[in-house]
């Protein structure tokens, strides 16, 4: 093939149809998506009922598929299952007790294989520490871990026992952890030492003890792993070692049946205020689903090896490190740490040494080695892959080649997933063995979905509106914890039902083209997307102006060539205060305290006043604009003050 040119890099058009030796292995070949597509418009629920039945254990039947009392949905009602027996206990009858779930490879190197009865073990024995420690059914855990298999192991026996878990990101501050594990009133944390990652320990305990000190009633236990070896305050009482309680419980555990409805885990994400959300998802419908789409859209053979590079502490490492590889009785790839300075093609390596056939990640972390050049991968044997994911943000068709050329070498399919911690699993995406892809575009909606974008009324807007879902889907979040109605007010309520029809707002502005492929823009809320990491600007701006020195802030994202989006802050001093270096400096370590280190502004400006409208909302668009050093463009009018702009202008 030529090399393409400029142009075509910039405005790629091209058309990648399957590999022809690819879709004829597809697990989804044309004619069976054809079929699927036709049973799913046929008889909705019919289609998800059939693969509830086939694909997944029940300890009990549904009575009903979908009960559905919009906005609040209920599927496989009466039904009974336990995700962690789908994950563990039925591979060990179906032939796969010895095959390997999951390989794992420390940051310093050491690597740790585990078989599904292995892991299995692991598994009973670390539910059954739970139970030691007084956790039960229905009981909250938070989990802040770092990249070690006891952190899968930790959410699979919260599932096993039926405690949710609230996953923490372990790069979260303790001030972050603070107000997760109050929100979901967790009874116990299960943490590490610490983690590798970039050649450093990041240290985890003492942040939970900090998080703690400042008062989170209802935790009474911390279980902590020991991964590092550095030195740990314990508090007797309250803290216990795993590798001392283990020895003490029995490897005996049955996984208890749960109603489908019952919540299986919280993951805070933000939102457009100042406090993030807690997404609740529930058992049934989340296994289901990320099962089904793990198993199509990386098309999951048997002899896979896959690997996904998120942290566990994402809902990409909730569906498709942990939960829907493992449903299939996948082997899953783990690995601590990060591409680093001293290691700067350790994924390359990784790829060669473990011969992963599988490889998803971020577009973010693809433009870094994009950057890095074609030398590194080149220097490893990537011949083991065989297709390759992308998640988190739109990814620029620059990168999506680059990708395909130099990671897949023009063999491997490229699925561009578009979806969200609320939707539980992958919505729009191509098919392997089937879809004809785009670069930038996620193509189409999964069998089953369906996706639309519309206008602010409801009606279609194919040129350019809103991403909406107009059915419910097994998948879906069904509350925000405690709070019913910001769940109803944040997605059902931003485009009004009409005729029955309800719309979930997905947050996100998409056009559709000629062949109804989608192409998602980016965030329509004030929610700004950092290296892949969804960020509210509010919550930006509460952790500012925490700062006895801020008197205002407003945040804006500012495009970015590697991160998507930087955070830049226009900062209102208080009086008397004096915008310095070393305040700029305090300020952006201040924000890491209060959220963590990906919230760390690229950029503070500090300003005597912000553009505001009359009524007193904060111009943002404008902000924007000052921020990508672009001109002010669009209608102005409104603005209260218009020296603002100016002043603000001439301090850059
Ligand atoms: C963005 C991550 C374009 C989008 C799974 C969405 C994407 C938000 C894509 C959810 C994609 C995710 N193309 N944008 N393939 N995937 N997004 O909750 O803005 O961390 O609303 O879930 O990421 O982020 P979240």
């Amino acid at each position: 093939m030529s090399q393409p040119t400029l142009e075509s890099i910039l405005q790629e058009n091209r058309l990648f149809p399957p590999p022809p030796a690819f879709a004829q292995q597809a697990r989804i070949t044309p004619e069976r998506y054809e079929q699927l597509c036709r049973e799913a418009e046929r008889d909705p629920l019919g289609f998800w009922e059939r693969l509830a039945r086939e694909e997944l254990h029940w300890f009990k039947p549904w009575q009903q598929v979908l009960q559905w009392d919009p906005p609040q949905a209920q599927w496989f009602v009466g039904g009974q299952l336990n995700l962690s027996y789908n994950c563990l206990d039925r591979h060990l009858e179906n032939g796969r007790r010895h095959k390997t779930a999951l390989i794992w490879e420390g940051e310093p190197g050491d690597i740790r294989t585990l078989t599904y009865e292995q892991l299995h073990q692991e598994v009973c024995r670390f539910a059954n520490g739970l139970k030691a420690l007084g956790i039960q059914t229905g009981d909250r855990v938070g989990i802040y871990m770092p990249m070690i298999p006891e952190a899968a192991m930790a959410m699979l026996a919260c599932a096993r026992i039926g405690a949710a878990h609230t996953v923490v990101f372990g790069g979260f501050s303790a001030e972050a952890l603070k107000d997760r594990l109050r929100d979901a009133e967790a009874k116990a944390v299960i943490t590490a030492d610490g983690g590798w990652r970039k050649d450093a320990i990041v240290p985890l305990k003492p942040q939970v003890d900090l998080a703690l000190a400042e008062g989170v009633p209802s935790v009474e236990k911390v279980l902590v792993v020991q991964r590092t070896g550095q030195a740990v305050e314990m508090t007797p009482g309250r803290d216990i070692w795993w590798h001392e309680l283990a020895p003490t419980v029995s490897e005996d555990c049955p996984a208890q049946p749960m109603d489908a409805e019952a919540m299986l885990f919280i993951l805070y994400t933000s939102g457009t205020t100042g406090k993030p959300k807690g997404v609740v998802h529930t058992t049934g419908g989340y296994n289901l689903y990320a099962h089904i789409t793990c198993q199509w859209i990386f098309d999951l053979q048997e002899e896979d090896i896959y690997w996904c590079t998120a942290d566990v502490g994402w809902i990409t490492g909730h569906s498709y490190i942990v939960y829907g590889p493992l449903s299939n009785g996948a082997t899953v790839f783990m690995y601590e740490g990060a591409p680093r300075p001293s290691k700067p093609d350790c994924f390359w390596e990784l790829i060669a040494r473990h011969r992963i056939s599988i490889f998803y990640t971020a577009p973010t972390a693809i433009r870094a080695f994009m950057k890095s050049g074609d030398a590194l991968p080149r220097q490893h044997d990537l011949s083991s892959l065989r297709l390759l994911g992308t998640v988190g943000e739109p990814i620029n068709p620059e990168a999506w080649i680059w990708y395909h050329t130099v990671i897949g070498n023009e063999r491997c399919p490229i699925v561009d997933t578009w979806w969200q911690t609320e939707t539980g699993g992958i919505m729009i995406s191509p098919l392997p063995g089937v879809t004809a892809t785009k670069p930038g575009s996620a193509t189409r909606p999964f069998p089953g979905i369906q996706a639309d974008v519309v206008d602010l009324e409801g009606d279609p807007a194919p040129a350019g509106g809103y991403l909406v879902i107009r059915q419910p889907w097994p998948g879906m979040m069904r509350t925000v914890y405690k709070d019913p109605q910001r769940f109803r007010a944040s997605y059902w309520e931003k485009i009004p039902p009409k005729d029955g029809q309800y719309f979930y707002f997905a947050g996100d502005g998409a056009h559709r083209d000629e062949d109804g492929y989608f192409w998602v823009m980016g965030r329509v809320d004030d929610v700004i997307s950092v290296a892949g990491h969804r960020l509210g600007t509010m919550e930006l701006e509460s952790a500012l102006v925490s700062h006895p020195a801020v008197a205002e802030a407003a945040v804006v994202g500012r495009p970015d060539e590697l991160k998507g989006e930087a955070i830049v802050a226009f900062v209102i001093l208080s009086d008397g205060q004096e915008g310095s270096e070393s305040l700029r400096q305090e300020l952006m370590q201040h924000v890491v305290t209060e959220i963590g280190a990906i919230a760390r502004p690229s950029e503070i400006r500090f300003t005597d006043a912000l553009p505001k409208t009359r009524s007193g909302k904060i111009m943002r668009r404008l902000l924007r604009n000052l921020a990508a050093g672009s001109g002010i463009s669009g209608d102005t009018s409104t603005l209260e003050d218009r020296g603002v702009l100016e002043r603000l202008r001439q301090e850059v």
